[in-house]
């Protein structure tokens, strides 16, 4: 039993991102069709009690450290104070607790940040492309934004920090507000990180002449702001490029990151894994193949069996996405059914 999932270039994975659903309350326009996607069918969904068990065995067999909840949206799944405070019971390789988070529209976390902060959540991100209602209402299809901005407050309140906020800018739609968005997020004292669009949503979204470029976001920030680079040596596998904001008129200094996935790949560093809502292992969020382990599970395999292949998988982890490769296809799974 080799502690460690390790893939045939050296990678090590640490980071285990779970997504609880394919669903979601929202629509963003570079996510889903306003019609949405025909969702997983019920029964091939994971249980809470299954969920827990593939964690327990990254965790326990396979030195897995960190735990990321997403989606869809997990807020829809009812059991995540549960999956939460079960996984926050293990310890990793290194007698630790797992280090847990949250990706989230943030739409029903003002009921529910207390409680999962109560259940051992560390902290959250939340998606907020625009403070601008009608903006807002666009972009996601739903006029939900002060209900997110309420989420906002409460994650704070609760203690789930640093709250990092996660905007993607889309041309003509949102990208006038990258400033006001970082304006925002300083006087609040969150970390704000743009995100370079990645073609894994509608494919007539994406076009990568297009995308609002990392290039671009930084001159649209350093229009107004003073920005320094962090050290690179700081960065480790995140994907988020960090700069240190000075103070100026109106907003206190702070961190911005820059998640480039597109012009500046940071695959050689990836440090993760992935697990499907219905518990297919994905080594990479652009894989073209996945694993079953709900027919291992449901199948009564061990915990040591599984680890097994789930170590085989990650060995064919591919070296990168390939987006800029002639004859690049999308993953046949959009975002919201891989776990961002
Ligand atoms: P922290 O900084 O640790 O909080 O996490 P994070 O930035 O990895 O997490 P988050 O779920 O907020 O993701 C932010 C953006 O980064 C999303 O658009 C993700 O799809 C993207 N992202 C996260 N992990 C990967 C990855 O392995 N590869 C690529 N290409 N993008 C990723
Ligand atoms: N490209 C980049 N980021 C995306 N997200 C969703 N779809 C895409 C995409 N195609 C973002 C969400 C959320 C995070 C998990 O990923 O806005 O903040
Ligand atoms: Fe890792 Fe794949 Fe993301 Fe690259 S695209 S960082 S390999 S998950």
């Amino acid at each position: 039993d080799t502690p460690e999932l390790v893939d045939r270039f050296g990678r090590v994975g640490r980071d285990l991102r779970v997504s609880l659903t394919d669903r979601c309350n929202l629509r963003c326009e570079y996510c889903m069709p306003p019609e949405g996607f025909d969702w997983l069918p019920t029964p091939q969904v994971l249980s809470d009690a299954e969920v827990v068990r593939l964690i327990t065995v990254a965790v326990e067999h396979l030195g897995i450290r960190e735990i990321r909840f997403t989606g869809g949206e997990p807020l829809l799944r009812k059991g995540l104070e549960q999956i939460v405070a079960a996984t926050t019971a293990l310890r990793t390789d290194q007698g630790l607790v797992p280090e847990t988070s949250l990706t989230t529209n943030g739409l029903g976390l003002q009921r529910r940040a207390a409680g999962l902060a109560a259940a051992g959540l560390e902290r959250v991100n939340i998606s907020l492309d625009s403070l601008d209602r009608e903006t807002y209402a666009t972009l996601t299809r739903r006029d939900r934004l002060p209900d997110v901005l309420a989420g906002v407050d409460a994650s704070e309140a609760a203690g789930l920090l640093p709250v990092k906020i996660n905007a993607v800018l889309m041309r003509g739609l949102n990208d006038h507000e990258a400033p006001e968005l970082l304006a925002y997020a300083l006087r609040r004292g969150f970390e704000l990180r743009f995100i370079e669009q990645m073609p894994l949503g509608p494919p007539e979204m994406w076009k990568r002449g297009e995308m609002v470029t990392a290039t671009e976001i930084l001159d649209l920030l350093q229009a107004r702001f003073t920005l320094s680079a962090h050290d690179p040596a700081e960065r480790g596998a995140a994907p988020a490029e960090r700069w240190t904001v000075e103070p100026g008129e109106g907003h206190p200094g702070g961190t911005v990151g820059v998640i480039a996935s597109v012009t500046q790949p940071f695959c050689g560093a990836c440090d993760r894994t992935r697990l499907t809502a219905d518990g297919q292992v994905r080594t990479c969020l652009f894989s073209r193949t996945e694993t079953d382990l709900r027919a291992l599970l449901r199948g009564g395999a061990s915990d040591a069996e599984i680890a097994d292949v789930w170590r085989v998988a990650m060995w064919g982890k591919k070296a990168g996405h390939g987006i800029d490769d002639e004859g690049f296809l999308q993953p046949q799974r959009p975002m919201s059914a891989i776990g961002g």
